[in-house]
């Protein structure tokens, strides 16, 4: 992280500021400054973010938006961070002031500094001498000037970006550099310096548990699969059983001998993004303290092909004895995660939520703005995700979980298929993952924001870190719901 945060008094008048008001005049900027600006907003009344010109120092007022939904005004916080965010680039200094007016409150100065430094994430390791200097962002202090401006506030805000940013780097880290085992590696590292228990079950473990799904999408692979446990377990947690995550690793996925065409097969390293996901939740979450029992299963491997590859047709048996007409190799996703889920019921979980980029349906459906889910058993904590949704900017669009789509699995020849035969392709997918649970249980699709195309205000073209923040908001929430967790 490039950026550091601090509380601070006033504004130091000769340096770079933002400052965050109601409405114009700004007590910071001069009576010709005002003027100025007044003008500029008379003729882009949508306008919040004002760049003021004065030498060598960068100066912009930033408007609160008229906005009443509150959720939407505190996003537009986070966009005006990212707009500074880009102004500090181009300006390349090393200290800003972010000040707000008094009636102003510090939630939406927190934001902004959230987008600010969520927009100031670059992926470097691949870019050599002067390329890697122009794209770098420059270190940056960022003094917080507001009454309730203190330094747990903004450690805690740059931990979780900090951990929406290792989930990016995760999903922007190509095929060659990474496989099942050193992505494996990669977290048990960062999990070993945050006091979170790790077992790294390679394929013979897998073997021994029958994990029948995860050892088929491996089977085009050179690599072997891995098997991620992680747990962090405080000392008074709120939950007496434990809350697991699940995520989808696909180190990359070529759709295996269902090979994907065309540019179908562009961005797939970005198939782990589940998993990344879920990594950094649980990161978060024990680098937060928060007093929540967590278990994280990390199934990974990459789908490919080879002469030993899975076929369409052929029929496996999964962890739980389930056997699976595997009509479609590029639905592997549901094969690796079933066997996490059944593994799951053995922990006796309170609830369990999977994050997957799991279908094209759900991208189609909804495009990049939000996260698909589906939930069984699980009414009540879906109700509290979609307001975490809404919180964080990350928001939940619900689909049925409707059981006549179950049709769509029907097999003749094993106990179901790995493919829907219709139209819901999304919910088909979340269909056949519950049939390996028998707990309240939430399934994230992520296909859609979990990697994009174009930066979008503060996400950055790849790896957005979708599903992050949502989730450590949603656990905040959740052990402040006794009726949630004492069950
Ligand atoms: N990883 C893909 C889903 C995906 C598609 C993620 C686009 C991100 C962007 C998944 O494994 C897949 O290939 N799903 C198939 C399922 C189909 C064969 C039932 C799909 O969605 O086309
Ligand atoms: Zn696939
Ligand atoms: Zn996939």
């Amino acid at each position: 992280m490039k950026i550091t945060l601090k509380p601070a008094q006033k504004i130091h008048a000769n340096l770079s500021f933002a400052h965050l008001v109601k409405d114009l005049p700004s007590s910071h900027l001069s009576e010709e400054e005002n003027a100025f600006l007044a003008n500029l907003q008379k003729r882009n009344p949508e306008q919040l973010f004002f760049a003021v010109p004065r030498l060598g120092q960068l100066v912009a007022v930033i408007l609160v938006s008229k906005e009443t939904d509150p959720d939407v005004r505190t996003e537009e916080c986070r966009r005006a961070g990212s707009k500074l965010a880009d102004q500090l680039a181009e300006y390349r200094t090393g200290d800003c002031y972010l000040a707000a007016g008094d009636d102003v409150p510090f939630e939406h100065l927190t934001a902004m500094a959230e987008g600010l430094m969520l927009a100031s994430y670059r992926f470097l390791p691949y870019l050599t001498g002067k390329n890697a200097e122009k794209q770098a962002f420059p270190e940056i202090t960022l003094h917080v000037v507001h009454p309730d401006a203190n330094q747990q506030a903004l450690d805690k805000l740059t931990l979780i970006v900090r951990y929406t940013c290792f989930a990016r780097d995760l999903v922007n880290e190509p095929p060659f550099t990474m496989n099942a085992g050193s992505f494996a590696e990669r977290i048990a590292a960062e999990a070993a310096r945050l006091g979170i228990r790790t077992e790294i079950l390679g394929k013979n473990r897998i073997e021994t548990l029958k994990m029948g799904g995860l050892l088929a999408v491996n089977r085009g692979s050179v690599d072997p699969p891995t098997f991620t446990i992680l747990e962090y377990l405080p000392d008074n947690p709120a939950n007496d059983r434990p809350v697991v995550l699940v995520g989808k690793g696909v180190i990359f996925d070529t759709g295996g001998m269902n090979l994907k065409t065309g540019s179908f097969m562009d961005g797939m390293k970005s198939d782990k993004a589940g998993a990344a996901t879920m990594a950094a939740v649980t990161m978060a979450v024990a680098a937060l303290q928060l007093p929540v029992h967590i278990v994280t299963l990390i199934p990974a491997t990459d789908n490919r092909v080879d002469g030993n590859a899975l076929l369409p047709g052929e029929v496996i048996t999964m962890h739980d004895g389930t056997t699976v007409e595997v009509k479609n190799t590029d639905a592997e996703g549901r094969l690796i995660l079933a066997d996490a889920l059944s593994y799951a019921k053995k922990l006796k979980p309170l609830l369990v939520i999977d994050a997957a980029t799991l279908t094209g349906a759900a991208m189609r459906a909804i495009g990049h703005y939000g996260v698909v889910a589906m939930e069984e058993k699980a009414r009540e904590a879906m109700s509290l995700l979609k307001t975490s949704g809404s919180e964080v900017y990350e928001r939940i669009a619900e689909f049925p979980m409707w059981k006549e789509y179950d049709e769509q699995l029907r097999s003749d020849i094993a106990d179901v298929s790995n493919l829907g035969s219709g139209n819901g392709g999304a919910i088909t997918a979340a269909r056949f993952l519950a049939r390996f649970t028998d707990f309240p249980f939430i399934h994230l699709d992520i296909a859609g924001p979990a990697f994009i195309e174009k930066k979008e205000h503060y996400a950055p073209k790849g790896g957005t870190g979708t599903g992050v923040r949502l989730l450590i908001r949603f656990i905040s929430n959740f052990i402040q719901h006794p009726s949630l967790h004492k069950q």
